[in-house]
C-alpha cells in the first residue's frame, strides 16, 4: 500500500536487518526489517513497538502492505490512533479509570472521555522499546520495556517482553511475557489495522469476516463503549459472525460501526484459531490464532481522513480493521469476566499468531 513503506521483497534476503528511525524522548529509535524465505517483510519500529509495513504479495504477485502505517517516525509522533502498536497496560477501556483490588483502589490517566484507554495518555505504543535478542534463521525480534511502579497509575514495576517471530508459513508470531512486584491489571495487544487489500483507497466493507464467538460483551452507550457486564447471544444481530459475512453487510444496523469485545468460543488453553478474513480482490486470507479468550473487532469508525500517508492519501472511515487478541475491556471492575491481575511471582504470558496466505 502506497502509505506504507512500499519496500518490496526484491532482492533482500530473508532474515532481519536495522536501520534508524529518529528520535523519541532523546532515545535513538531504530527500525527492524523481518523478511522471511517466501519474500514476505514485516518491518518494526523501537517506538511503540509498531509494525509500520507488513509487504506480503497478492493473487497476482503485485507486492503491497496489508496494514496502515506511515514510513517515518514523524507519523506517529503525531500520535495516529494506535496504528501498529503494542498496547498497554491495558488494551481497550477501564470504566472511570479507576479499579480496586483488594482493599487497594487505583485511578489512572483517563484519556477516552472519562475513561481510560489502551494505557492512559503515555501507554506502551508511545514508548521506546529496548531491542534484545534478534533472531535470523527465522527472523526474530525481542522488545522489552519496564513499566515504572504508577506509570498512568498503574501498581507496580511491570517488566515486560514480546517477541515478534515471522515463520516460513507466513505467520507473524507475538508472545508476550510480563512480571510485576505488585499485584497489577495486565492485558497486551498489538493494534494493527489491516486492509488486505493492501490499498487503503478501499475501504475494508467488502472484506469477508468469521469469528469464532457465540457471545459478545454489548457496551453501555455508544459513546463510552464500556460493557455492561453481560454476554450477548451473537445468534440473530449483526454480530453473528459464526460463518463469514461481508464486514459491510449489517454495519449499519451497529450504531457507530463495530467496536466490541467478542468472546471466543475457547477449546482449551492453547493456541486456537478464531477469527478468518478475507478479502476477494487482493485473493489474501488473514487468520488469526490465539490463547486469549476475547478479541475486539473495531471497523476503523473514527479514521476521518484527518492523518495522512506520506502521498497525502487519507486513512478515512472503513479503511482499516482491527482484531485486537485480549482480555475483555473493563475487566478490573467485572468480577464475572476472567481476570486480567497479575499478581507477584506469576508470569502473563500470552501468544497471538496473524498468518497471511493469498
Ligand atoms: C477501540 C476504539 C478506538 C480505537 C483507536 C480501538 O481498540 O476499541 O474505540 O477508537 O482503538 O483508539
Amino acid at each position: 500500500m502506497s502509505c506504507t513503506n512500499t519496500a518490496t521483497n526484491t532482492g533482500t534476503s530473508a532474515g532481519i536487518s536495522k536501520q534508524p528511525f529518529g528520535q523519541a524522548d532523546a532515545k535513538n529509535v531504530d527500525l527492524y526489517t523481518l523478511t522471511n524465505k517466501n519474500g514476505v517483510q514485516v518491518k518494526i519500529s523501537t517506538y511503540g513497538g509498531v509494525v509500520t509495513s507488513w509487504v506480503t504479495p497478492d493473487k497476482n504477485g503485485k507486492a503491497s502492505s496489508i496494514v496502515l502505517g506511515f514510513d517515518s517516525l514523524s507519523g506517529y509522533l503525531a500520535k495516529p490512533p494506535y496504528f501498529g502498536a503494542l498496547i498497554g497496560r491495558y488494551g481497550n477501556r477501564i470504566a472511570n479509570g479507576k479499579f480496586k483490588i483488594g482493599d487497594s483502589s487505583y485511578t489512572l490517566a483517563t484519556n477516552n472521555g472519562r475513561n481510560s484507554l489502551h494505557g492512559g495518555n503515555k501507554g506502551f505504543d508511545k514508548v521506546v522499546w529496548t531491542a534484545g535478542a534478534v533472531t535470523d534463521s527465522i527472523p526474530s525480534l525481542e522488545l522489552s520495556y519496564l513499566s515504572k511502579d504508577g506509570e498512568e497509575g498503574y501498581p507496580g514495576n511491570l517488566s515486560v517482553k514480546v517477541v515478534y517471530t515471522l515463520t516460513n508459513d507466513n505467520e507473524l508470531e507475538i508472545t508476550y511475557d510480563a512480571t510485576t512486584d505488585k499485584a497489577t491489571p495486565v492485558n497486551l495487544t498489538n493494534h494493527s489495522y489491516f486492509n488486505l487489500t493492501g490499498d487503503h483507497a478501499n475501504t475494508i466493507l467488502d472484506h469477508q469476516l468469521q469469528i469464532d464467538a457465540d457471545y459478545y460483551t454489548p457496551v453501555d452507550s455508544d459513546s463510552t463503549l464500556i460493557p455492561t457486564g453481560e454476554l450477548k447471544a451473537v445468534k440473530g444481530t449483526p454480530f453473528d459472525f459464526t460463518t463469514a459475512h461481508r464486514i459491510g453487510e449489517r454495519i449499519d444496523s451497529v450504531p457507530g460501526g463495530y467496536d466490541h469485545n467478542f468472546v471466543i468460543n475457547r477449546k482449551g488453553d492453547g493456541l486456537q484459531q478464531i477469527a478468518v478474513l478475507t478479502d476477494t480482490l487482493s485473493g489474501r486470507k488473514l487468520e488469526v490464532y490465539t490463547t486469549e479468550p476475547g478479541v475486539q473487532f473495531y471497523s476503523g469508525n473514527f479514521l476521518d481522513g484527518s492523518f495522512k500517508d506520506s502521498n497525502g492519501k487519507p486513512f478515512n472511515k472503513h479503511t482499516g480493521l482491527c482484531l485486537e487478541t485480549q482480555h475483555f475491556p473493563n475487566s478490573p471492575n467485572e468480577p464475572k469476566f476472567p481476570s486480567t491481575i497479575l499478581q507477584p511471582g506469576a508470569k502473563y504470558h500470552t501468544v497471538t499468531k496473524y498468518k497471511i496466505s493469498w
